[in-house]
């Protein structure tokens, strides 16, 4: 079974991203193709990039990269789940993104995004920008939550309406799609 990697993007004390990024994991378990794997970037805690040399050359000198060299490379696909800062998505995620760079190659990318009115879209419109400089591939049916607040329990845990479960399922459907036909290109990256 290809693995998935889901990515929380926000750090702060207090966020929501945890409640979405299990929510969505519920949704991978259900939907049956792929195996998930959590990377929290609050408990990966990775400093602000410290590597001398361009990830491209894959001289990393610190076992913080090594270890999340080692998490990407063995994802099949990604999904980043994110909130929107500022009309922007958090600057952890981007420097997570920064560290690495043929470890994201050839492997499609989804997003659920969360926030206020525009449910993090505009965050998803600056990623797309930037994973493509990494081709990554950004699949285009997407999870978008709109004033995530309403959707979270009196535990603080999400509790998705019928469009959001049928969000997910589309996405998940094309990230299987896309990362089968992306494989070859892995394989011989
Ligand atoms: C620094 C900051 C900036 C924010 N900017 C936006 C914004 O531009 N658009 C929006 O919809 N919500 C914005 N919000 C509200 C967030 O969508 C909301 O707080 C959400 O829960 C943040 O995700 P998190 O709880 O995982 O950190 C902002 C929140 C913070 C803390």
């Amino acid at each position: 079974m290809p693995t998935l990697l889901v990515i929380t993007a926000s750090t702060r004390p207090g966020r929501v991203g945890p409640a979405v990024a299990d929510w969505f994991i519920g949704r991978v378990a259900a939907h049956g193709g792929f195996e998930a794997q959590h990377a929290d970037l609050a408990q990966l805690d990775l400093p602000m990039l410290d590597e001398p040399a361009h990830p491209r050359l894959h001289r990393y000198t610190k076992d913080h990269t090594r270890a999340w060299s080692a998490t990407v490379d063995a994802a099949d696909a990604v999904v980043m789940v994110t909130a929107e800062y500022n009309y922007g998505y958090p600057a952890p995620l981007k420097n997570a993104i920064d560290y690495l760079n043929q470890e994201w190659r050839h492997k499609p990318v989804g997003f659920v995004s969360y926030g206020g009115v525009a449910a993090g879209t505009r965050a998803v419109q600056q990623l797309k920008q930037v994973v493509g400089a990494l081709s990554l591939v950004a699949v285009t049916p997407s999870v978008n939550i709109p004033f995530v607040t309403q959707f979270l329990d009196a535990d603080g845990a999400v509790t998705a309406n019928d469009v959001m479960v049928a969000a997910a399922a589309g996405m998940l459907d094309e990230l299987i799609r896309v990362q089968a036909a992306l494989a070859p290109l892995r394989s011989g990256s």
